[in-house]
């Protein structure tokens, strides 16, 4: 296949990434985790996988990172995940190392590819992410704000009993429990979720969504969810590598968008073969505003933490 995507990292985010990758036959892939044979073995499993499945991708793994050369987009999901009772932020030193070793060594390999970064903090690790790389911020992404609103997509269909693809939803902000759902901005077949739910439901649902994460920890006891973070990702690459200009919730360096600057949170964003093409700006009423300031606020105290840890 002419394209390559890389996925550093190969526990439940990353294979799980790689296999979707694979079945939707878009891109080779190259699986890279620091534990040795897990990449490698999980490799050859989904290439064993192939005449069943009937996809043709190459997909290798290795703990070196050569394997990685000249990929289109590097996704990185490599570090530790919580456990139940962590919050994201509980993460911050010990994956800064792991996303700094990941991008520098990626970045070697592939100097002009995009970086979708998943480990979390997100919006933190994008911060450690963009300063290793020295990338310009249209190739520094972070996945979030589509598993966010993928979730209350699904909290809202299920509310309804309508078709979960009748829902659409706006989450905007920082991946974690400053993360700030927009109903005025969620819709069933184009009606405001507004018109459709009473305050009183759509505060627990938004509640629900905002502990999304931890609810999917809580249950599994080791680990955190998989399936819709891992098809959040794929949904970000297809819009990259088909240059689809396809608007999604990324994380984002905002540079004097919704008149914050130096600071990764979750926004609309087009996505195309450049990466992030533009930082879509939507009407936010001045409760909404001073939401999103808050979380960008949570983003920059985690950022302080990390200069302190340096
Ligand atoms: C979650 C992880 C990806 O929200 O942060 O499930």
């Amino acid at each position: 296949m002419d394209k390559k995507v890389s996925v550093i990292g190969a526990g439940n985010v990353g294979a799980s990434t790689a296999l979707r990758l694979a079945e939707l036959g878009i891109c080779d892939v190259a699986l890279i985790d620091s534990v040795g044979g897990l990449a490698a073995g999980k490799a050859l499993d989904l290439s064993e996988a192939a005449p069943i499945q009937r996809y043709d991708a190459r997909i290798a793994g290795s703990s070196e990172y050569e394997m990685t050369e000249k990929s289109d987009v590097v996704v990185v999901t490599a570090g530790f995940p919580r456990k139940p009772g962590m919050s994201r932020d509980d993460l911050l030193a010990s994956n800064a190392e792991v996303v700094g070793t990941a991008v520098r060594q990626a970045v070697r390999f592939s100097p002009d590819c995009i970086l979708i970064i998943v480990s979390n903090p997100m919006d933190a690790m994008c911060h450690v992410a963009m300063k290793e790389s020295g990338f310009p911020r249209n190739r520094v992404i972070g996945m979030a704000g589509i598993l966010d609103a993928a979730r209350f997509r699904t909290f809202i269909a299920q509310e309804l009993g309508v078709s979960m693809e009748n829902c659409e939803a706006m989450v905007l902000g920082a991946h974690g429990d400053a993360m700030v759902p927009v109903p005025r901005y969620s819709t069933v077949a184009g009606i405001p979720v507004t018109e459709l739910i009473s305050s009183e439901r759509l505060d627990a649902i938004v509640e629900r969504v905002r502990s999304g994460g931890a609810e999917v920890v809580g249950l599994l006891k080791t680990g955190g969810a998989y399936y819709a973070p891992s098809a959040a990702i794929v949904e970000m690459v297809e819009a990259i590598l088909k240059d689809k200009k396809k608007i999604l919730p990324c994380s984002a360096y905002l540079e004097g968008e919704y008149e914050m600057k130096g600071v990764f949170v979750g926004v609309p964003v087009k996505l195309g073969k450049s990466g992030i093409e533009e930082i879509v700006q939507i009407g936010l009423l001045e409760p909404e505003s001073e939401k999103l300031r808050q979380s960008a606020a949570a983003v920059r105290k985690l950022l302080e933490k990390l200069k302190g840890l340096s």
